[in-house]
């Protein structure tokens, strides 16, 4: 019965929430998933670990985020299975945000506007 219970939480932590219930390295704030000291190991050199979690994207835009450094920035090529072991992770315990943005403001709840014309 206890057992039931800890799987049936287990699942539905996961199904509900995997971002905030991943576990986090305590030093870089890293989500600990495969790959994750890879991108430790090649993300912090030149700043901090935030400007890569705070962050969030399909594979694609982390590989033209990656393309960006290397041609401006001076970040070193990858050979293809190391970079292959970074998006893989970037992309999926970073990946695009869906409804991240709160919902626009009402216009009741907005100040007033005293440049609005009489017709909006
Ligand atoms: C050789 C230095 C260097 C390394 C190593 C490096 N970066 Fe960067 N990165 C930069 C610089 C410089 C910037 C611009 C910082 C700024 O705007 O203050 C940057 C910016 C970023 C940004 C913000 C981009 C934006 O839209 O503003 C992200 C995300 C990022 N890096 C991710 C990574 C990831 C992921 C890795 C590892 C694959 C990495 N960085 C490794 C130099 C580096």
């Amino acid at each position: 019965m206890i057992i039931r219970t800890a799987v049936l939480g287990l699942l539905l932590g996961l199904a509900t929430a995997p971002a905030l219930a991943a576990e986090q390295d305590p030093q870089t704030g890293f989500i600990i998933a495969p790959g994750w000291e890879t991108v430790r190991n090649n993300c912090t050199a030149c700043h901090s670990s935030k400007l890569v979690t705070q962050n969030s994207g399909s594979r694609q835009h982390w590989l033209s985020l990656i393309r960006w450094m290397q041609e401006k920035q001076g970040l070193w090529t990858f050979d293809a299975q190391t970079e292959e072991t970074i998006l893989g992770y970037l992309s999926t315990a970073y990946g695009p945000k869906t409804g991240a943005r709160r919902p626009p403001l009402t216009a009741d709840q907005l100040p007033d506007n005293p440049y609005r014309q009489p017709s909006n």
